[in-house]
């Protein structure tokens, strides 16, 4: 018996595991988030659209790490979290599209599409 919950525990601890390390980056997803939040607001700024290609995979990697968005006023996260989507959702389908997925998720679609289209990546991308 205690056997069985040993082996049970365990059972349950790599499926755990398992879901954790198994998220497949969706970069079409990442690319749709992209466009329609993030660049949405860059062109409506003075800053503009950031392409993705205007930074390396390199860069890109260190940025988010960083997490430090518009020279340190906020941040990346903060524009991926399920409570921006919250509050934008009502203007924007994409927010509204993906309202509950986690931010872990998004934020990891949203990197292997700027690493895809960043200068040195797969498929070089602009904004549009
Ligand atoms: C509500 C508006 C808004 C949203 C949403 C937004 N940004 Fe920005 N972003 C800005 C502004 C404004 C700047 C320019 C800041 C400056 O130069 O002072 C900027 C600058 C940047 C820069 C240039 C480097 C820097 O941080 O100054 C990058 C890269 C960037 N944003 C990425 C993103 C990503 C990725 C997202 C989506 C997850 C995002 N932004 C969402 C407004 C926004």
């Amino acid at each position: 018996m205690k056997l069985a919950k040993i082996l049970a525990a365990g059972a349950i601890l790599t499926v755990i595991a398992g879901t954790a390390s198994a998220y497949d980056a969706d970069w079409k997803r990442g690319r749709i988030y992209y466009r329609s939040v993030c660049t949405s607001c860059h062109a409506a700024s003075p800053v503009g659209s950031i392409n993705p290609s205007t930074k390396t995979k390199a860069e890109w990697t260190a940025y988010l790490q960083a997490d430090k968005h518009a020279k340190g006023k906020d941040t990346v996260s903060g524009y991926v979290s399920k409570a921006y989507r919250a509050k934008i959702k009502s203007g924007n389908k994409a927010a509204e599209k993906f309202a509950d997925t986690p931010d872990a998720e998004l934020a990891a679609d949203i990197k292997a599409f700027l690493i895809k289209g960043a200068k040195d990546g797969d498929s070089p991308a602009t904004c549009s």
